[in-house]
């Protein structure tokens, strides 16, 4: 019998745990997991099994270009001990069905293209699959001006976000230099945090600007979307 529930400041050294045995090469910093489980933008659940935490999952909004809220399911992971038995996909549910409540109009998932059990999971409760394969692209550096901090038409583009795993500004929608120098400087104002863009392989020229900041590509992604408008959580 497996229980979802929101996650307390009880659960953080279980949900480390759980981290640890599923990504055993990275850290885990329980300070920023207890800020984001006390925000109340943040969803975070754990699944429970005989009193145990065995897996976790985070939610949160963010607004699209349009400003509508969109939900995104930022991370879940299940202990290798009891994945394969619906836990992903109860906590999934769960997660996104809180989401759609927010008002949110679709939730969004990135998944890595050779991640199978996780695109398997997103495609059990009701994700789409968008066909276009993306680069992640993190990290960031540039020697020269960067850009000034009060542009709110470009600061549509660069989204902060505080994650489980890291504090970040994630660049979407338009990947232009006066965009990237912008979030760079952001970056550097509030040290500690990391740009993030999710890039369409087929935009070569927002490809190179990345490369310009030194954005290192760290893997394909394809981004698996519900819209909450058009369809239902199964
Ligand atoms: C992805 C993950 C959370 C799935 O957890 P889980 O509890 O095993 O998932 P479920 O039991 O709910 O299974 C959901 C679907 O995935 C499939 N699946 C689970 N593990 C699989 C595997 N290793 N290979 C292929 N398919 C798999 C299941 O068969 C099921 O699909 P189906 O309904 O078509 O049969 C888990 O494998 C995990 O923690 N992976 C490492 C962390 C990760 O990659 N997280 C996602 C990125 S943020």
């Amino acid at each position: 019998m497996v229980l979802i529930r929101r996650a307390n400041e009880q659960d953080i050294e279980d949900i480390i745990q759980v981290k640890q045995a599923v990504w055993p090469d990275e850290a885990a910093d329980a300070a920023l997991m207890r800020q984001v489980i006390w925000d109340a933008a943040h969803l975070t659940q754990v699944a429970i099994v005989d009193d145990g935490v065995v897996g976790f999952v985070d939610g949160f909004n963010t607004l699209s270009l349009k400003g509508v809220p969109q939900w995104n399911l930022d991370l879940i992971a299940v202990h290798p001990a009891f994945q394969g038995r619906g836990i992903a996909s109860d906590l999934m549910r769960a997660n996104t069905g809180a989401g759609r409540d927010t008002g949110a109009g679709q939730a969004r998932g990135l998944v890595a293209v050779d991640n199978v059990a996780s695109q398997r999971t997103f495609m059990r409760c009701g994700y789409v699959c968008d066909e276009v394969v993306c680069g992640l692209y993190v990290g960031g550096d540039f020697s020269g001006e960067l850009g000034s901090l009060s542009n709110t038409e470009l600061a549509r583009n660069i989204i902060p976000v505080t994650t489980l795993n890291y504090r970040g500004l994630w660049v979407e929608n338009a990947w232009t230099n006066p965009i990237f120098a912008m979030a760079l400087g952001m970056a550097q104002a509030q040290s500690g945090q990391i740009i993030g863009a999710v890039i369409p392989l087929g935009e070569r020229g927002a490809v190179d600007v990345a490369q310009v900041y030194h954005l290192e590509l760290v893997g394909h992604y394809q981004w698996w979307m519900l819209d909450f408008t058009e369809s239902a959580i199964v």
